[in-house]
């Protein structure tokens, strides 16, 4: 499949990236204000270059951790089925968490991780995803921020790979098969 030849076309540049990021993180300081330490959840791997910007962007004292949720594999469909591949490294019971995606498709990822990190009793649980598919939903489920909606296409870069590739471009891509 990764064999299949194809162009990627800009969709997001950086600096649309970098300014929603700006906007989004004022929103975040907001909510939460009052906290003594934020703990910032990336889930690995494709949420790695936005959480990256976003922690630099957020005036707030936090501690970085990260999970391993994987669904899809090397392929482009979902299988449905969440594994983690990796844990928290922190118990997160009685703390502010924000749980950091690079993508909500059809929201099983994001939907299993926070139903999993609930059970944890943290005190506050938000998400926040850079892009969102609404209509690629099979589960009801809405992060608590989202950076972009977009239409159901095939997006690479900042983070986001295609077959383990382009996950280094610093701009969000669509992939046009030629
Ligand atoms: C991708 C993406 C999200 C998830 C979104 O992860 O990074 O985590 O799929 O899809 P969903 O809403 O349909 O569940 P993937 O399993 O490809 O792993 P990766 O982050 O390591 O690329």
């Amino acid at each position: 499949m990764s064999a299949r030849p194809y162009v990627i076309e800009e969709m997001i540049s950086a600096k649309a990236i970098a300014a929603r990021i700006e906007a989004l993180c004022r929103d975040i300081q907001k909510e939460f204000a009052e906290t003594n330490k934020l703990v910032v959840v990336g889930l690995l791997r494709g949420s790695f270059v936005f959480i990256a910007d976003l922690v630099r962007e957020l005036d707030l004292p936090i501690e970085v951790d990260f999970l391993e949720a994987s669904s899809y594999g090397d392929g482009m469909e979902s299988t449905r089925e969440v594994r983690i591949l990796k844990d928290l490294r922190g118990a997160i019971e009685g703390r502010d968490v924000l749980v950091v995606e690079d993508i909500v498709d059809t929201g099983h990822t994001l939907n299993h991780v926070t139903q999993l990190l609930r059970t944890r009793r943290p005190a506050h649980l938000r998400s926040i995803a850079l892009l969102d598919k609404p209509s690629r939903r099979e589960v009801d489920f809405r992060a608590d921020w989202i950076g972009f909606e977009i239409p159901d296409e095939f997006v690479v870069g900042y983070g986001i790979d295609f077959a383990q590739r382009n996950r280094n471009l610093p701009f969000i891509g669509k992939v046009r098969f030629t």
